[in-house]
């Protein structure tokens, strides 16, 4: 089972990148989870599109289309999800064959006040309507207070917040195999 994660955030201190690194280490056997880099995309401009899709953006989109499953990791800027993931999730919207259509999708944030990205979820949750994916339900993984949970290396040490997203993994690996019973594991030779 293959996931490709996207983050929202750029910065190398990212507390969003660091929970992403956690869902690395802690993804179930047999899974794994590969970074989709989003910060070298152009702005979205439909004339680009029309002329054809720029390679950054053509790779981007392959990278979603081969994935199982996706996880999108999102900081919360001004009530909402940054503006580069956004960029990204545009540019991965436009037809032909959409990536997201059908896609069983994780999301998960961190952010420094109590809510923990809430407000910016339910709003990716929106766009995932509209991109016809299908996010998993339960876990929400909304890492508030986040900076008192990781160390200064940025490894997550909180023990509750590592069992979440184990859940969430988990279940999103179970919903994935639902939605395409052609990831179902094989059975031992
Ligand atoms: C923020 N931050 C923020 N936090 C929050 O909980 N709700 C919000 O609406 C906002 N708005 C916001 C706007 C902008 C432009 C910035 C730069 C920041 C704070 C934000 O959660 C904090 O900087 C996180 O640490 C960003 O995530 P990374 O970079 O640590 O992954």
């Amino acid at each position: 089972m293959k996931i490709v994660a996207l983050s929202g955030s750029l910065r190398r201190a990212s507390l969003n990148t660091a929970s992403l690194r956690a869902a690395q280490e802690l993804a179930p056997a047999g899974t794994v989870i590969e970074v989709a880099e989003i910060g070298g995309l152009p702005h979205y401009d439909d004339d680009l599109r029309a002329a054809g899709y720029p390679a950054e953006v053509q790779r981007f989109r392959d990278r979603l289309a081969g994935a199982d499953a996706l996880l999108i990791v999102t900081p919360e800027y001004n009530y909402s999800i940054p503006g580069v993931l956004k960029n990204a999730i545009d540019w991965a919207s436009r037809p032909p064959s959409q990536p997201f259509d059908g896609k069983a999708v994780a999301i998960m944030g961190a952010s420094p006040g109590l809510l923990g990205t809430a407000r910016a979820q339910y709003q990716l949750r929106q766009m995932l309507v509209f991109l016809n994916a299908h996010p998993i339900n339960k876990p929400e993984v909304m890492i508030g207070q986040a900076a008192t949970k990781f160390d200064a290396e940025g490894r997550l040490v909180d023990e509750t917040t590592r069992d979440m997203i184990r859940q969430m993994l988990a279940s999103l690996t179970a919903w994935a195999r639902r939605l395409n019973p052609a990831l179902t594991d094989a059975p031992a030779a």
